[in-house]
């Protein structure tokens, strides 16, 4: 899968948000080593914590499923009804996927037109990690 299909797959993911709090839509598309996709999309609470970001969602679907390892994210979003913009994971995203990646995890932010990956590293340095628990 090329990084702009998987870009695309996060496209069409983003149109099942549900943001009617903030309008701002984001799609992810989780690509595994076993060639699998798994989306996700962002889901708004009215008690606004309990909001879960797009990322999470599609990595929650795939670990649920016994998907642990990944090859790479893609990642959209923009307000609802306008041009996709830069949308760059939240922390705590960033933080959910070092525990299932590593530092060199590909993680492809923009639109179809105009996208870039970055590694895990460039957008969380110095993370904690399983390793810091000698789990792994
Ligand atoms: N959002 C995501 O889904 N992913 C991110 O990494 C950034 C933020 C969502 C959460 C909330 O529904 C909306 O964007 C505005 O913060």
């Amino acid at each position: 899968m090329t990084d702009k299909e998987l870009v695309l797959r996060a496209v069409t993911a983003r149109e099942k948000a549900y943001a009617p709090y903030s309008g701002f839509c984001v799609g992810a598309a989780l690509l595994t080593e076993s060639g699998k996709v798994y989306t996700g999309c962002n889901i708004e609470n009215a008690s606004l914590g309990a909001t879960i970001c797009a990322e999470r969602v599609a990595m929650t679907k795939a670990v649920s499923d016994g998907e642990r390892k990944f090859a790479k994210i893609a990642i959209v979003g923009g307000k609802e009804g306008e041009d996709l913009v830069f949308c760059s994971p939240c922390g705590i995203c960033r933080q959910f996927m070092a525990e299932f990646t590593n530092a060199d995890f590909p993680v492809i932010l923009g639109t179809p037109n105009d996208f870039r990956t970055y590694t895990l590293n460039e957008l969380l340095l110095l993370a904690f990690t399983p390793k810091d628990l000698s789990v792994e």
